[in-house]
């Protein structure tokens, strides 16, 4: 288990904390709820429209070449939206298999359609693959989504179905700048922790792969 950045090559963004922080407790609510709003309705309520960009492809090609991975491998991703890294992942390597699993029905409804037959509508607690079915498991950003101990739930599921490779990134701060900076950030997050504190609940979770932080 160790840390290491795989989403350095992924696009910076220009997030504006102050106007988020006021973002009222209903478009919260909407948000939470990861339906259209949150992919394609208003920048209050999520993506503000959540399009095909090529964004996680020169992520894909990172942890390809870091993990080392056959060219057949097989690819999960915990939480896959659109699937479009999925799709990135079928581009960089065209023999791999690719999985899906998103809490959205809009999402995975309104899916790229090449990887739409491998998506499923489900809740990462609960990983309806069977043991170590997958050389690489990702999942970016959505195990916050749950209370503590519905993480440590995920992440026993995401260990339990890979057989080699797991990536995880979390919503986490190191200091207090960077705390503050976070809550004001947030809007869908349950569990935002000290990272010794995503540390331990790794450990205690079992968790042998690698995984990086969200800090806006
Ligand atoms: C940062 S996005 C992932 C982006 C995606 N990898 C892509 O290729 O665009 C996080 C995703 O987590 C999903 N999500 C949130 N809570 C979830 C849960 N409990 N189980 C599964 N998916 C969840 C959201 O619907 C959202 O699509």
């Amino acid at each position: 288990m160790s840390e290491v950045n795989l989403m350095d090559l992924y696009p910076k963004a220009k997030r504006d904390l102050e106007h988020r922080a006021t973002v009222s407790e209903e478009n919260r609510r909407i948000a939470k709820m990861f339906s259209r709003e949150f992919f394609d309705g208003t920048r209050d309520q999520g993506y503000g429209g959540y399009k095909y960009d090529g964004r996680w492809v020169p992520v894909v090609a990172r942890m390809r070449d870091h993990y080392r991975l056959a060219p057949n491998a097989s690819i999960l991703d915990v939480g896959c939206g659109k699937g479009f890294m999925l799709h990135d992942f079928k581009l960089a390597m065209p023999s791999c298999t690719v999985a899906g699993l998103d809490i959205s029905a809009y999402a995975v409804e309104h899916a790229m359609e090449d990887v739409k037959p491998f998506l499923l509508v489900g809740n990462c607690r609960r990983l309806p693959y069977a043991d170590h079915s997958f050389d690489l498991v990702v999942s970016i950003n959505t195990v916050h989504n749950l209370k503590r101990d519905e993480c440590w739930q995920a992440i026993r599921e995401i260990e339990r179905v890979g057989r080699r490779h797991k990536f995880i990134v979390v919503d986490a701060y190191s200091n207090e700048q960077e705390k503050e900076r976070m809550l004001k950030w947030n809007l869908t997050a349950e569990t935002i922790l000290h990272v010794d504190d995503w540390e331990t609940l790794f450990t205690e979770a079992g968790y042998t792969g690698d995984y990086h932080w969200f800090t806006p």
